[in-house]
């Protein structure tokens, strides 16, 4: 057996489900980790602590937390059997959720902390180091700022990053578990994200994607003393030197404001790629959903961006199989798809979470019906994203080069609509933003060549 050299030196895996906050919020942990002598380890075979932070949205992703933690207890025997101790911590949506729950459902759980509280990681492993066996819920939404407990300081290695500026979500779509989970909506100062936005490029960090539940609900204190929106801070953004790019998500229908608005047309570092979740296209079922808006003016709030920035495209999320949900409305849905066109989509068969309140409504669509939507809304979704793949062969694209390729000599990027791209290239070019020709699409991926560099771009590569 491998005797670890330095007797300091833990082993932490961390496992995340869900969306983009709970990735931003996994990093996060790890940095308040590292100070206690963590490191991260891609295998939770062997760890001295493993972290699920998990999901609770719909049903399939809180399941798949419970037969994780089954899997883990082989793990933890084996650990056991050679002498030391993985502490097991379930964090994330599903642990605000269900807390107590799952000490009692799952006994070899050590820890369980929502997405509010996981700052206090540091208490709640020297408990556990002290006291053996003793077991840690940690669910109340805190008093404290998390933010404010958290390292100043960011730890990343790649050109691309994430940036939490608000959290939790005050819209209480009927459907929806996030306002339970996340708690209610609370921006971040402008002051703090400008400090983690620099501290990220000063690293190497060239797009940022800026995080939140309903990220264009924000309305942090800005350094004037008033609140700012989303459109004013990514123009705060923009300015600084070395951010390339600058993303959005997720955003609502409703809070598409016209400084946002504008800012798309006005900011070349705003990305034209925007994920703009509708749901349905019924406006009996957004009504049900709570989601007020009505289906056209959805539409007019996509003419109005695309009349800022022409260039825009558009992804979205979809719910079928909404309690009530007839035919004749499902048909709406794929009339409002049909009209507005979308580079890329995630649908969902309605799942009823407990606590929500479409959970208690009648008139549940049968398994078989959603399955059928899902398949012909998917059908409809890909031929719109294979066709706007299709659109971008011939065209030249910003592509943010990103890593190396699978072979030597190729390299990795993002075009504005976050396809991979792939070109020949030395590494050098790595974090730069480059012109590429693109000359063909293969499942997902467009490839491309860098077109002719100007001068300017020769000296600096
Ligand atoms: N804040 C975002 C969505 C967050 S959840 C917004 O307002 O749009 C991500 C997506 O999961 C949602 O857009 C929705 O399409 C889907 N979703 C949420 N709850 C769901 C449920 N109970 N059943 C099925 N899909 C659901
Ligand atoms: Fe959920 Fe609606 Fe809030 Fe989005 S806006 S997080 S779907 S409650
Ligand atoms: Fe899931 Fe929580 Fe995100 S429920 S989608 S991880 S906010």
């Amino acid at each position: 057996m491998t005797q670890n050299t330095d007797s300091n030196t833990r082993k932490v895996h961390i496992k995340t489900y869900g969306c983009q906050m709970n990735v931003y919020d996994s990093e996060r942990m790890l940095e308040t980790l590292r100070p206690l002598g963590f490191e991260m380890t891609a295998e939770a075979e062997g760890a001295d602590l493993v972290i699920l932070n998990t999901c609770h949205i719909r049903e399939k992703a809180s399941d798949k937390v419970y037969s994780e933690l089954g899997r883990l207890r082989e793990a933890q025997g084996r650990k056991s059997e050679a002498g030391g101790r993985m502490m097991l911590a379930v964090a994330g949506c599903v642990a605000q959720a269900e807390g107590e729950e799952i000490l009692i459902r799952a006994p070899q759980v050590d820890m369980v902390f929502g997405p509010q509280t996981y700052h206090r990681l540091p208490e709640l492993i020297a408990r556990a180091d002290r006291e053996s066996g003793a077991r840690q819920v940690e669910t109340d939404f805190p008093v404290e700022d998390k933010f404010d407990h958290l390292p100043e300081e960011r730890q990343t290695a790649g050109v691309t990053a994430f940036l939490t500026v608000q959290e939790g979500c005050d819209k209480f779509c009927t459907f929806c578990v996030v306002p339970y989970t996340r708690g209610s909506e609370q921006s971040r100062p402008v002051a703090a994200i400008l400090r983690e936005a620099e501290g990220l490029v000063a690293q190497g960090v060239r797009e940022v994607t800026l995080l939140g539940q309903n990220v264009n609900a924000y309305h942090g204190i800005g350094p004037d003393g008033r609140e700012w929106s989303l459109g004013r801070l990514a123009r705060a953004l923009a300015e600084l030197p070395g951010l390339d790019r600058i993303r959005y998500t997720t955003s609502h229908p409703r809070d598409m404001d016209d400084e946002l608005i504008a800012a798309h047309g006005d900011l070349p570092a705003l990305m034209p790629f925007l994920h703009l979740p509708v749901q349905s296209g019924s406006d009996r079922i957004l009504a049900a959903m709570n989601r007020k808006h009505t289906a056209d003016e959805f539409r007019r709030i996509v003419d109005r961006l695309r009349a800022a920035r022409p260039d825009l495209a558009l992804s979205s999320d979809f719910i079928v199989g909404f309690p009530g949900e007839t035919d004749a409305e499902f048909a709406e849905t794929l009339r409002l798809v049909t009209d507005i066109g979308f580079a890329s989509s995630f649908s969902f068969k309605y799942s009823p979470r407990p606590g929500t309140p479409a959970s208690s409504m009648a008139d549940a669509v049968p398994e078989s019906v959603k399955s059928d939507r899902l398949a012909a809304l998917n059908q409809l979704l890909e031929a719109q994203q294979e066709a706007f793949n299709h659109g971008c062969v011939g065209r030249r694209l910003p592509v943010l080069i990103e890593k190396p390729g699978r072979n030597p000599g190729q390299l990795v990027g993002r075009s504005p609509y976050l396809q991979p791209v792939h070109i020949d290239g030395t590494a050098d070019l790595i974090g730069r933003v480059v012109d590429c020709d693109i000359d063909s699409l293969r499942s997902y991926s467009l490839f491309g060549r860098i077109a002719a560099l100007t001068p300017e771009e020769r000296a600096c590569a």
